[in-house]
């Protein structure tokens, strides 16, 4: 028997999203069926609407950054029960590719995904679900391992921005790169993902966090979130600002910093992130890039080219993430007052409210919108 339900979606391209309702067959072996309590709007979903769908199938269910209660399991699933309150993972490891088989999960080639059991109730098509989650939904169905079961006083409402926004930049911190204590951090971007990495850049007891936006509202937040000194990109360039900003006593040094991190999406702010480390420093690439995007990276420069100052370029796929692993921890460390995923939620709206949160995403003053549902 198919369960009814409603949810945010992608009808067609070069569509708004639209609320329309769903049915969903019963969960198949190894699924589960989440009722989804909250949902952050990542701008991933935003992107996927404005590349006509990133590769995917309409319709297509938005949604990635979801928590909820486990209303049914499949066959087989025997770690999770009804009513537990999980975080929906986009990327549980699959356990079968080479990197899997050689026991390092968090670098799964793909990830495991339920079949497709979500359908558009006024043409009964099966609808794709983004990053195999679609949470801007009242339910959705979920490969099990994919949902991780979450301590009974951790708030929905704010674990969900776990699933992908938190993950991926605290997890940029502590997984893609090690950031060391007492090291120097440029963050580019100072949306929910690089205010993340500000926050995992101070629980890795870094010593110096430097912010780079070009709102400055966003840098007001991220002194609020651990950054100690700010750089609007608008006011000059920010490579030279932030390789000024960072001091040592030794009497060669160039300035830079030990790790920088864009996340914006924006090709320019990658090759600013590589131009702003020191010797053998770190730059990570986190935004969404669009498929003909593409960066120049200066090699020879004696001072900042990628040759002489031996930089090593990184890319953050969701912070790197061992969900079963990290999410309870990123809890703990929220119930801790280690992680401030409060001041993170800049708003809660209803489905129906989806593009307006675009929206305020693209002109606004918004770290993470929450779809309460
Ligand atoms: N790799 C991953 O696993 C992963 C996971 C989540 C999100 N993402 C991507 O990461 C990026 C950031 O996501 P978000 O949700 O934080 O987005 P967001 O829109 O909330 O934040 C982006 C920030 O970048 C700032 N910005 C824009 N242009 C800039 C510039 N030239 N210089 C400096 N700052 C600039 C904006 O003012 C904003 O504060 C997006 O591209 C998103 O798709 C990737
Ligand atoms: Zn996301
Ligand atoms: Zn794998």
């Amino acid at each position: 028997m198919a369960t009814e339900g409603r949810a945010a979606m992608l009808i067609e391209p070069g569509k708004p999203a639209v609320v329309e309702d769903i049915l969903l067959d019963p969960p198949g072996p190894g699924e589960v069926q989440v009722r989804v309590v909250a949902s952050g709007v990542c701008h991933t979903d935003l992107t996927v609407k404005m590349q006509n769908g990133a590769g995917m199938k309409f319709p297509i269910v938005l949604g990635h950054e979801g928590a909820g209660y486990v209303e049914a399991v499949g066959d087989g699933v025997t770690h999770l029960q009804e009513g537990d309150p999980v975080v929906i993972a986009y990327r549980a490891p699959c356990e079968q590719c080479p990197a899997c088989r050689r026991g390092d999960p968090r670098h799964c080639y793909m990830a495991l995904r339920p079949k497709q059991r979500l359908r558009r109730k006024a043409t009964g098509d099966l609808c794709s679900q983004v990053l195999r989650c679609g949470t801007f939904a009242t339910r959705t169905i979920v490969h099990s391992k994919a949902a991780v079961k979450m301590p009974d006083n951790m708030p929905l409402e704010k674990a969900c921005l776990i699933a992908c926004g938190v993950i991926t930049g605290v997890g940029a911190t502590m997984n893609t790169t090690s950031v060391f204590p007492g090291a120097s951090v440029a963050v580019i971007g100072c949306g929910g993902v690089g205010l993340s990495v500000i926050q995992g850049a101070k629980l890795c007891h870094a010593k110096q966090i430097i912010a780079v936006d070009v709102n400055p509202v966003k840098l007001e937040w991220a002194k609020k979130f651990g950054a100690t000194d700010v750089v609007n990109a608008r006011e000059g360039d920010p490579v030279a600002a932030v390789r000024s900003l960072v001091k040592d006593p030794w009497p060669g040094y160039e300035g830079g910093v030990d790790f920088s991190y864009e996340a914006t999406g924006r090709m320019e702010c990658i090759e600013q992130a590589v131009r702003m480390v020191n010797y053998n420093g770190i730059a990570t690439t986190i935004g969404f890039p669009g498929p003909d995007d593409s960066v120049t990276l200066n090699v020879g420069n004696i001072d900042t080219g990628v040759y002489w100052n031996k930089v090593n370029l990184r890319v953050c796929h969701a912070g790197d993430t061992l969900p079963s692993h990290d999410f309870p921890l990123m809890a703990q460390f929220y119930l801790q007052g280690k992680l401030d995923l409060d001041g993170m939620v800049t708003g809660e709206i209803a489905l129906e409210e989806v593009e307006d949160a675009f929206h305020t995403m693209e002109t606004g003053n918004v770290i993470r919108s929450v779809i309460r549902l």
